[in-house]
């Protein structure tokens, strides 16, 4: 089974995608990191992100990079939105995703073109939302738990840039598949998130 979880950021669709993974012992990649480890490629090269040259030559990251703690932060995502507009980096990327989709006996992938590019044949697709004010708080509290120097307005600020930016790029935007189950965290904790998202699984596998 192919599950493609999508949505903006802190919609809870990261953790969502992790808790299905362990739920139905599949694995799980996180789309999101491989944008973030371009991004951070780009800097270390000493590139400019919003050169599409400059940003595919990011896509040769070492593997080891993915683990680099310095791609959680908010300034990471913000890079990885930039570079993911170029079309050229999301084509170099494209084939190790869908690889990771098609292994035997399935996955889970989340990130924001799973099921409308990467995956357009999964069984279960979610898109996971929540009010932006929702999403910059928990956001907020995540990053002042990293001990991350940042304010509540910074952070929706930035929320809104990146929606905005991943929503209208005309390479694989944001969207909703039109086959996908839509669950809005806006009021649900991860616990009770993750159980809607099972039951949504649940209920889409009765049906197929
Ligand atoms: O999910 P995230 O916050 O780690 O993603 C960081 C950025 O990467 C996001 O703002 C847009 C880009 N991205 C993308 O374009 N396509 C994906 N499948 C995943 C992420």
């Amino acid at each position: 089974m192919i599950v493609a979880v999508d949505g903006p950021t802190a919609s809870g669709k990261g953790t969502i995608a992790k808790a299905l993974a362990a739920h139905y012992g599949l694995p799980h990649l996180d789309t999101g990191l491989l944008y973030r480890a371009v991004g951070r490629q780009v800097v270390l090269n000493g590139g400019d992100p919003e050169n599409p040259a400059d940003a595919e030559a990011g896509t040769g990251f070492p593997d080891d990079l993915l683990a680099d703690p310095v791609l959680r932060s908010e300034a990471s995502g913000q890079l990885a939105s930039v570079v993911s507009v170029h079309p050229g980096v999301r084509a170099r990327l494209l084939e190790r995703q869908r690889a990771f989709a098609n292994r035997p006996g399935g996955a889970v992938l989340d990130g924001r073109d799973i099921g409308t590019v990467i995956a357009p044949d999964a069984e279960v697709k979610l898109f996971v939302t929540a009010d932006i004010a929702v999403r910059a708080l928990r956001r907020f509290l995540e990053m002042r738990d990293r001990g991350e120097d940042v304010t509540l307005e910074l952070i929706e600020a930035d929320l809104r840039i990146r929606d905005e930016r991943d929503r209208n790029r005309a390479s694989s935007p944001l969207v909703a598949a039109e086959d996908a189950a839509l669950l809005d965290t806006s009021e649900l904790d991860a616990a009770e998130s993750v159980a809607e998202a099972i039951r949504l699984v649940e209920e889409k596998r009765r049906r197929a």
